[in-house]
């Protein structure tokens, strides 16, 4: 499975600071945002990415991430030069994907909670129609809103609806078969002007594809996009750090439990870092 994180966007509900930089490649206390989406696609098993940003900012991501190898993964990139929709990843990623299934990680959604690992590597090995995640929220006007019938049954996915017919909101992780490219062919732009991940959801639903899963209420699902909601994301990932001793989102520590990596090169890495961070590689293998 192909996995792309799109990490575009103007991020004009935060500025003036993402006026002269990525909100993706924001510090979440210890580590750059985009370290979130990569690890949460890395623990369903997928090593080929395709990172998708602007024409500005592309280069500080290659900066940070390179060609992927000291992880044991493989790093493409591709531009996107106006923000056409979530959507549009699928046309931009459509050769990278090829005939493979992919998932679309949003680069500012940051998922913590015991067991998320082993809830998604089942879902790469079937490889079949959508999988879409859910969260209970209190502000479900921000967000793809399901709509359940009484039996869990999906009836409707709503985006950004004014009278939201519940609180459960799609958050921005989804998997798809390889039908995906074909399926974002034939969508249409919303009335905001955009290729909505909604659609591709509904085309889905349509087809009797499209399977919800709800994500455990010990699951945390953050949304790093807001003020408030990066300060509480970065005071999310310091306190369970500081109080568990081990890193949320650290893709080295992934890779080598992951067997991508061997031990060698983890002590090289944390050479790199000469700081907690770097302790914290070194401890990992001694
Ligand atoms: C996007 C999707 C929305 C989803 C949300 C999750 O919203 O359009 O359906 O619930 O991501 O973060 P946006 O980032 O465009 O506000």
């Amino acid at each position: 499975m192909k996995g792309i994180i799109l990490a575009g966007g103007r991020g004009t509900r935060l500025y003036p600071i993402t006026r002269g930089i990525s909100k993706q490649l924001f510090p979440v206390y210890d580590k750059p945002m985009i370290y979130h989406p990569i690890t949460t696609l890395m623990f369903a098993g997928v090593t080929e990415f395709l990172v998708i940003s602007t024409p500005q900012a592309l280069p500080m991501f290659k900066e940070l991430l390179g060609n992927g190898q000291n992880w044991g993964l493989d790093f493409q990139y591709a531009e996107q030069s106006e923000p056409r929709g979530l959507a549009d990843a699928f046309l931009i990623g459509e050769s990278f994907i090829g005939n493979d299934p992919c998932a679309l990680a949003l680069g500012d959604n940051i998922f913590h909670g015991t067991g998320l690992g082993e809830q998604l590597q089942p879902i790469n090995a079937a490889n079949q129609g959508a999988t879409i995640f859910g969260y209970t929220v209190a502000d479900p006007s921000s967000f793809g809103i399901v709509e359940q019938g009484p039996d869990g049954k999906i009836l409707s996915i709503e985006e950004k609806p004014k009278a939201p017919k519940s609180n459960l909101a799609v958050t921005g992780l989804y998997f798809y078969n390889n039908d995906v490219v074909s399926i974002a062919k034939t969508i249409k732009p919303s009335k905001r002007g955009e290729l909505e991940i909604t659609s591709i959801n509904n085309a889905y639903l349509e087809n009797g594809a499209l399977d919800l899963k709800v994500l455990p209420r010990g699951t945390a699902w953050l949304d790093a996009g807001t003020f408030d909601g990066l300060l509480q994301a970065a005071e999310y990932v310091h306190a369970v750090e500081k109080r568990t001793g081990s890193k949320i989102a650290c893709p080295e520590e992934v890779a080598f439990h992951l067997g991508l990596i061997d031990s060698e090169q983890v002590l090289k890495l944390a050479a790199d870092h000469k700081n907690e961070y770097g302790d914290y590689l070194e401890r990992l293998v001694r």
